[in-house]
């Protein structure tokens, strides 16, 4: 089993032009599964909230619900970087409730960093956190909290006035004391330019590949959330359809009578004679 990695393992990656692969996850199966893959990081993402909780959104997600997800993350990947995601009204109201919030993760999910969203309006939470010894990766492009304010789910820093706000959003990040920045649905020019200008690593999620490597959330690129695919996602398998079928054979198996089969039950241990006298024993 690979060591787990540090914080200085990913400066070498990055150092050494060695791209990070990392997925959301949210349970334990699918975090066990990511690890034994070799996957670098983990996400405990927000995106729960859509993914695993069917809302339409990820505005509703609690801090209970991230911490006893990245709970169940860490029992099934306990060897793997993992990164819990701070919900919305987090960190947003005060840098006091943005430090008691981070330090949840880590001291009840054993988490090895969090992730919040937001450019120069996040510095001051991201330099609080960061003051207080925990590491913090920021993420600035399309962010799915403030996704109302910007006009819903759609790509940022298209054109020169909005890849301006992202340079300077990205230079802030790091000035506060970000440790990663993940850049979600940019242009790859503007990652390009990013991860040239800044010395921590970055990491894309729809951001193309000049960076130190790529995010992908596990429905999207398992095929299992059904509601809507990103332009960026890559799709690896049908785990929907595999599960839909399964479900459908299995209805079928047991409405026929195939289903369970002599291998499916218990057998009795004393004999069929015994049995039958203990049934009468009741009639
Ligand atoms: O919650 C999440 O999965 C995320 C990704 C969209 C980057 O924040």
């Amino acid at each position: 089993m690979a060591q787990k990695k540090t914080m200085l393992d990913f400066v070498k990656m990055k150092n050494e032009g060695e791209k990070v692969a990392w997925v959301t996850a949210y349970d334990y199966p699918m975090a066990s599964f990511a690890e034994q893959a070799g996957m670098d990081m983990i996400l405990v993402g927000d995106s729960l909230g859509m993914v695993i909780l069917g809302y339409e959104n990820t505005l509703p997600v609690t801090m209970s619900d991230c911490i006893s997800h990245c709970q169940a993350v860490r029992r099934g990947a306990p060897n793997t970087w993992i990164v819990g995601d701070m919900p919305f009204m987090s960190y947003q109201k005060s840098d006091e409730d943005a430090v008691e919030n981070a330090g949840r993760f880590y001291k009840e999910a054993y988490v090895d960093c969090i992730k919040l969203e937001g450019g120069r309006r996040a510095t001051g939470c991201i330099k609080a956190i960061s003051d207080a010894g925990m590491l913090v990766m920021g993420h600035i492009g399309l962010t799915p909290q403030s996704s109302g304010q910007l006009g819903g789910f759609k790509a940022q820093g298209r054109d020169i006035a909005s890849a301006r706000e992202l340079v300077k959003d990205a230079l802030a990040v790091q000035e506060a004391g970000a440790y990663a920045l993940l850049l979600e649905a940019v242009p790859p020019e503007l990652t390009e330019f990013i991860a040239k200008k800044l010395t921590i690593p970055i990491y894309s999620i729809g951001a193309g590949v000049p960076c130190d490597g790529q995010l992908l959330i596990c429905g999207d690129m398992l095929g299992m959330f059904q509601v809507f695919t990103p332009k960026f996602v890559k799709k690896y398998a049908n785990v929907a359809e595999i599960e839909i079928n399964a479900f459908k054979e299995y209805i079928i198996d047991v409405k026929g009578g195939e289903f369970p089969t002599n291998n499916h039950v218990y057998h009795i241990l004393d004999s069929k004679e015994e049995f039958q006298k203990l049934f009468e024993e009741f009639d």
